[in-house]
């Protein structure tokens, strides 16, 4: 199937408006500089909800074809619940992605499966694209092995989607998030193997096999080429690496 390489920055909680700009810019001249063609690598950046605004316009006034995406939303729709931030007001910003069941999230805010479900439903329905993260931690890996908490993971915000809903699932293992202890490219292909079987059954073959499943955890430009080398691995969602211009640069010409 083809498959366009997704490389995502989730930027987490960094970078004011100013400092996000500045990035972005650094970035797309980086990507200039080396000749990047947009068309055979797909680029997205997630900023925080505040640079948003700020990003879309550069993007927009550049003419930069990267992606736009949100760290969360809500499961709402709209109304009485302070401090969150609806899909709807995303999709006003022209932002493409919503991650859904960061680790950072299912462990510091106690998001269950089921609320996350309930997000990538109500990024699927405002027309934005869920991207569904998914991974075990070290004790999970121990007690289950690699696969089986993903796998549940997945099953159950997949499910919740709408019939023939496009999504990207980032298998990120936990112990390998910003810990500099990327997973093998081998033991990211085992799992997202693993990933794209179980999602015949759920959603098809034909969604199975137009699904980008993407790798995270400590990725960078050493290790990049080794994980797009895999046949079920379709790009990175990258972290740290993403702040730095020229190695998120690097990251994104991972062919070269
Ligand atoms: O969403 C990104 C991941 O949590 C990976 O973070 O690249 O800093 O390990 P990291």
């Amino acid at each position: 199937a083809e498959r366009t390489p997704l490389i995502a920055g989730n930027w987490k909680m960094n970078l004011d408006h100013l400092q996000a700009i500045a990035l972005v810019q650094k970035l797309s001249w980086s990507l200039k500089d080396a000749r990047h063609d947009y068309t055979d690598v797909e680029v997205a950046v997630f900023p925080p909800f505040t640079d948003l605004r700020s990003v879309q316009t550069l993007l927009t006034a550049d003419k930069l074809p990267i992606a736009l995406g949100a760290q969360d939303l809500s499961p709402e729709a709209a109304g009485a619940f302070t401090g969150d931030i609806s899909a709807a007001m995303l999709a006003k910003l022209e932002v493409h992605y919503a991650l859904v069941g960061h680790s950072e999230r299912r462990q510091g805010h106690g998001e269950s499966d089921e609320l996350i479900g309930a997000k990538a439903a109500a990024a699927s329905n405002a027309g934005l694209v869920p991207m569904i993260c998914v991974g075990e931690t070290a004790a999970d890996l121990e007690e289950h092995g690699p696969a089986a908490i993903p796998l549940a993971q997945m099953q159950a915000a997949v499910s919740a989607l709408p019939e023939g809903a496009e999504f990207v699932i980032a298998y990120e293992p936990v112990w390998a998030i910003g810990s500099g202890q990327a997973a093998s490219a081998e033991q990211a292909e085992a799992v997202a193997a693993a990933l794209r079987e179980a999602l015949r059954d759920t959603v098809g073959d034909e969604r199975a096999a137009a699904t980008r499943i993407l790798y995270g955890g400590s990725v960078a430009s050493q290790n990049i080429a080794g994980f797009m080398a895999q046949p079920n691995v379709d790009g990175a969602l990258v972290g740290g690496a993403s702040l730095k211009s020229e190695e998120f640069s690097r990251i994104i010409q991972f062919r070269k």
